[in-house]
């Protein structure tokens, strides 16, 4: 079945891929199936193997058209924020007819955002996303639409994403290897970002963290766009790593263990509780108390917890008044939460999926993913578009990464005020405290001045 009302997500994570089949029913986006498989080829969030990441996500895929009884043929693909950069783009185009003004229409909008992405993007990096922010018509600033407006004179202003052409191409090509295309690739953080923080988490800011098994990927949501976005390289599998060491048992029992018993705050977590051990080179289990299980666990959380928190004080954005968002597997760990506040300011709460099925954090992207296409706006659409064109189809084997520096943070440099963006938020007027609101843009134009 070919339908355009119904989402495919697909989430290549380093241990698991996720595949989530959404469907719009009366303007209801509902889960109708999702497939999960352990992940292969991957490293870090990124394709190493092309071949064996393509089997895996091939099961993920089949595994969703089973349970969603749907023929899939396109995928909404999540991208790592690994090695992303961020770069204000404007763009400006005469739409005057013999010198008089006329009527915006789609096309002028296509134009347009064919004349932003003129930026000059070094060779080894391709477009993944062009999210406008402002659209001047004839000198008057912040419109959302310029579409039906009459001008002479057509301008935007917006964040363009760029990415490593190795990142996509290997993606790309492993799902066509799987026997899918891509509909569209999306930067996980932009999808979580605008799909599951509500309209006041998005404009105020908020972070969000994702917990997931190979990184740590912190990202910064604010005026309804991502300004920023750091990867850790440590995760879920690093925990599993130390359970096994310490208590010197195999990989399997140890991610089991951490399922099974593990807290990530280990005052939590019973003394009196006995867990039987199978232990390398010993006839007997041995018992290990959940305290000490979870001293291990949180050793290493705070170890990336303590990271992460260096790293938002060095960009002096300690505290935002949405508060922190955790997302991911680990963050499925039994006292994340209280651990996390002792490193962040503000509220910190986990996010798991409400629908059947999905209940655990790690599906959040996927969700996200499901989710994003259903929720763009007609402008947002018309830019894909041109993004799509722009890039995507371009993507060489040629071009391989052995000039990218490891980069894991990005910013943008972002001074103007974006406007909002998606179509559900159109119909907003609420109003901002001035204050607060001053106080966290005047925050992110030091940050990114
Ligand atoms: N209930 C749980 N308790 C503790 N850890 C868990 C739990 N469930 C999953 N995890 C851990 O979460 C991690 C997987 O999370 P997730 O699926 O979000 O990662 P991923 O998307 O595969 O990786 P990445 O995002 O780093 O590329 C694994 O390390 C797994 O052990
Ligand atoms: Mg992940």
């Amino acid at each position: 079945m070919d339908n355009s009302e119904v989402y495919v997500g697909l989430d290549i994570g380093t241990t698991s891929i996720k595949a989530l089949v959404c469907e719009n029913v009366k303007g209801q986006i509902k889960v109708i199936g999702v497939g999960v498989e352990p992940a292969a080829g991957m490293s870090r969030g990124v394709i190493v193997d092309i071949d064996k990441t393509a089997r895996a996500i091939s099961n993920a895929i089949a595994q969703a058209e089973e349970k969603s009884n749907i023929d899939i043929k396109q995928v909404i693909v999540g991208l790592p924020a690994n090695y992303l950069q961020m770069q204000r783009v404007h763009g400006m185009i005469t739409i005057a007819n013999n010198g008089q003004s006329r009527e915006i229409v789609d096309q002028d909008v296509l134009n347009l955002a064919r004349e932003a992405l003129t930026q000059s993007i070094p060779p080894e990096r391709t477009v993944i996303d062009l999210v406008p922010t402002e659209f001047t018509v004839d000198g008057f600033d912040g419109i959302k639409d310029p579409r039906g407006m009459v001008g002479v004179r057509l301008e935007m202003k917006g964040t363009l994403y760029t990415g490593p052409k190795t990142i996509i191409h290997n993606a790309k090509k492993a799902i066509q290897k799987a026997g899918y295309t891509v509909r569209d690739f999306v930067v996980s953080p932009i999808a979580t970002g605008f799909n599951l923080l509500n309209d006041g988490e998005q404009d105020f800011g908020t972070i969000v963290i994702d917990l997931g098994g190979g990184q740590t990927t912190t990202s910064i949501i604010h005026d309804h766009q991502l300004k920023y976005s750091y990867v850790d390289p440590e995760g879920g599998q690093y925990i599993t790593k130390d359970i096994s060491t310490v208590l010197n048992t195999s990989l399997k029992n140890a991610e089991q263990l951490k399922r099974d018993h593990g807290f990530a705050d280990s005052t939590q977590a019973d003394d009196n509780v006995q867990i039987d051990v199978d232990v390398v080179g010993q006839d007997k289990p041995v018992q290990y108390s959940e305290r000490y299980l979870s001293e291990v666990i949180e050793a290493r959380v705070r170890q990336i917890f303590n990271r992460v928190a260096r790293q938002l004080e060095r960009i002096n954005a300690p505290e935002l008044p949405g508060g922190v968002i955790l997302i991911g597997g680990v963050a499925a760990l039994p006292g994340i939460s209280s651990l996390a506040k002792q490193y962040f300011s503000g509220n910190v709460k986990v996010f798991v999926p409400e629908q059947m099925g999905i209940r655990h954090p790690r599906f959040a992207t996927s969700y996200a993913l499901g989710l994003y296409e259903d929720r763009l706006s007609g402008i947002d659409r018309l830019i894909k578009q041109v993004v799509q064109e722009a890039d995507f189809g371009k993507t060489t084997a040629e071009n391989n990464d052995a000039n990218h520096q490891p980069q894991s943070e990005s910013a943008v440099n972002s001074n103007s005020r974006p406007i909002q963006k998606r179509a559900d938020r159109e119909q907003n007027t609420k109003k901002k405290d001035g204050s607060l609101s001053n106080k966290f843009k005047s925050l992110f134009n030091n940050l990114f001045d």
